[in-house]
């Protein structure tokens, strides 16, 4: 089954008298349990289409299914509804709320689908195990490395259990070994949950861990290739 669907999706930005063409007519389907890397040169429409994928924009013309449905042209608040629970998002510069520890952030998106205070407190932990960060439960953001500041970002995206989480450049703001460690968290996470990740980046040491490697040029798939993943090369070989 697709989690996500794009048709012949275009989205033109319109600033003052200039247009721009950021997708040109994109068509591709995302399986259930993918782990796939966007990639191409700069401005060639990665984000564009990871806000499309994750309902936080509308194309110009065409359309996009999530799990079947078509949200092409959903407005805002159909959008939020739709995102709620199903699209998880991890962001370059991790978005975490400041003045919220480790264990808040991670509980907000379970007090927002309305779980109760038992089922949170459990799935929390969970997920603090599963990202390695349970002795840092009561950091806050400005107390943890950018590494961890990830990882919680993406225990945050994975908790209500969503179809698919989008990351844009989620190694981009860390150095080696912490891009590695979040890279290494995220197959992880592919493996043990079926959770579907794509991920945009620039690194070819993230795209090496990808299955699936969409490239874009000019706003449009100029190559979709499948590889064998550096997720099995052990530790230390990777560049
Ligand atoms: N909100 C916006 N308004 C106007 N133009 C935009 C907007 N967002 C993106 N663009 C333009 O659309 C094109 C695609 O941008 P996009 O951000 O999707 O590229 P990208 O592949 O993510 O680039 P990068 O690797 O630099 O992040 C670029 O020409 C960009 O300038
Ligand atoms: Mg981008």
């Amino acid at each position: 089954m697709e989690v996500a669907k794009l048709e012949n999706v275009t989205r033109v930005y319109r600033v003052g008298n200039t247009e721009t063409h950021a997708l040109r007519g994109i068509s591709l389907s995302i399986e259930n349990g993918e782990f796939t890397a966007l990639v191409g040169p700069s401005g060639s429409g990665k984000t564009t289409l990871l806000q499309l994928i994750g309902c936080l924009d509308q194309p110009t013309s065409g359309r996009v299914f999530i799990n079947g449905k078509d949200v092409s042209k959903l407005n805002r608040n159909q959008r939020a509804d739709m995102r709620r629970g199903t699209i998880g998002f991890v962001f370059q510069f991790f978005a975490l709320i400041p003045t919220l520890t480790a264990y808040e952030n991670i509980e907000l998106p379970l007090l927002l689908i309305g779980q109760s205070a038992a089922q949170r407190r459990e799935r929390v932990m969970e997920l603090l195990q599963a990202v390695e960060l349970t002795d840092f439960a009561h950091h806050r953001p400005d107390q943890l490395s950018g590494g961890q500041q990830q990882r919680v970002a993406i225990a945050r995206a994975l908790a209500p259990n969503p179809s698919l989480i989008l990351a844009d450049e989620p190694t981009a703001n860390l150095d080696t070994p912490n891009g590695q460690q979040v890279m290494e968290t995220m197959v992880r996470l592919n493996q043990e949950t079926g959770v579907t990740f794509v991920f945009a980046t620039h690194d070819p040491r993230v795209i090496r861990y990808a299955r699936r490697v969409i490239t874009l040029r000019d706003g449009l798939v100029a190559e979709d290739t499948r590889q064998v993943t550096a997720e099995k090369v052990p530790l230390g070989i990777l560049p």
